[in-house]
């Protein structure tokens, strides 16, 4: 008879439904191609030289070139002022040639996020983090013209693994803007029933281990999430969907790089009590990219199909 260790999770292979959707999304591209003669277009803001965004930037873009999606490579020096950002912004707001706008972040420190986001056209705000249309996402009754690309894919992986969320209890590690709340307020229009843990939460793991779904996403711009919030095999509920968000990078003096990339979950011990794990890297990652996509592919449909 199996004994409880001999339980495995089903791996949710991320990169093997990006590449699905993606393969959609390259049919979807040639239709439009063929029958209007355009194509969609998204433009990619980039502001001073980090080494994350760069290489998030640079696989945006490689992507965009796989499915026929022109990218419009936006970068501008560390010291731009708001009002030059700003003014490319209003620019690619104009050009018909780009149905998505999507600035990277995190921004230098002199120039005010929250601005700059708010004057991204709404209609082509594909990453979703314009004010209105995250205000659409955290209201009852209201849909937004675009879902933050990560927390999409995070749903999409649990909807495509046949899990679903209406009724159960879904935990949320991290409340950042662009992963934690959103997927929480998504989670929440998809009826779950959900709980933010936080670095101000006390006993985390006794709320992680009453969920039936863990979305661990206190990630890169909190540094100290893998010391917080390294969640442990012990505090997952068996059975439940455990989605990882986390990249956190530690040294691997075998790798090239010196660095490989970990999740905020300890992935093996885990394994053997969650029905269902994503790895890292190739679990959500790949999926931000492919939901990008995706919403540049609505938003040029939305125009051209008019
Ligand atoms: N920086 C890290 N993740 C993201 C993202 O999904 N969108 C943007 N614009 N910047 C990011």
């Amino acid at each position: 008879m199996a004994s409880s260790s001999d339980h495995k999770a089903t791996v949710i292979d991320g990169k093997a439904v990006a590449h699905t959707i993606r393969s959609e999304i390259a049919d979807e591209v040639r239709q439009l191609s063929q029958k209007y003669g355009k194509v969609p277009g998204l433009a990619v803001v980039i502001v001073g030289h980090r080494k994350d965004s760069q290489s998030y930037v640079s696989m945006k873009r490689k992507a965009c070139a796989e499915v026929g999606i022109k990218s419009f490579d936006i970068g501008l020096p560390e010291q731009v002022s708001e009002a030059e950002l700003i003014s490319k912004v209003h620019e690619l707001n104009a050009n018909p040639d780009v149905h998505g706008i999507l600035v990277q972040l995190p921004l230098p420190k002199h120039l005010n996020e929250e601005k700059v986001l708010g004057e991204i056209s709404l209609e082509k705000d594909v990453d979703g983090f314009h004010p209105l249309n995250i205000g659409k996402l955290a209201m009852k009754g209201r849909e937004p013209l675009f879902l933050p690309c990560t927390p999409k894919g995070c749903l999409e992986l649990l909807s495509r693994s046949g899990i679903s969320i209406k009724g159960k209890k879904a935990v949320v590690v991290g409340r950042s803007n662009i992963v934690g709340l959103p997927v929480s307020l998504l989670l929440l229009k998809e009826d779950a029933t959900v709980t933010i843990v936080h670095s101000r939460t006390k006993e985390p793991e006794k709320i992680i281990r009453e969920a039936d779904m863990v979305l661990p996403c206190s990630r890169t711009s909190e540094p100290s999430g893998i010391k917080e919030f390294f969640i442990q095999g012990s505090w997952i509920k068996s059975g439940a969907a455990v989605i990882d968000v986390g990249t956190n990078a530690v040294d691997d003096r075998t790798k090239k790089s010196g660095y490989r990339l970990v999740g905020d979950v300890d992935f093996k011990e885990a394994s053997k009590v969650a029905g269902w794990i994503t790895p890292v890297p190739g679990g959500v990652g790949p999926m931000t990219v492919a939901m990008l996509l995706k919403n540049t592919l609505d938003g040029a449909k939305r125009v051209i199909e008019q």
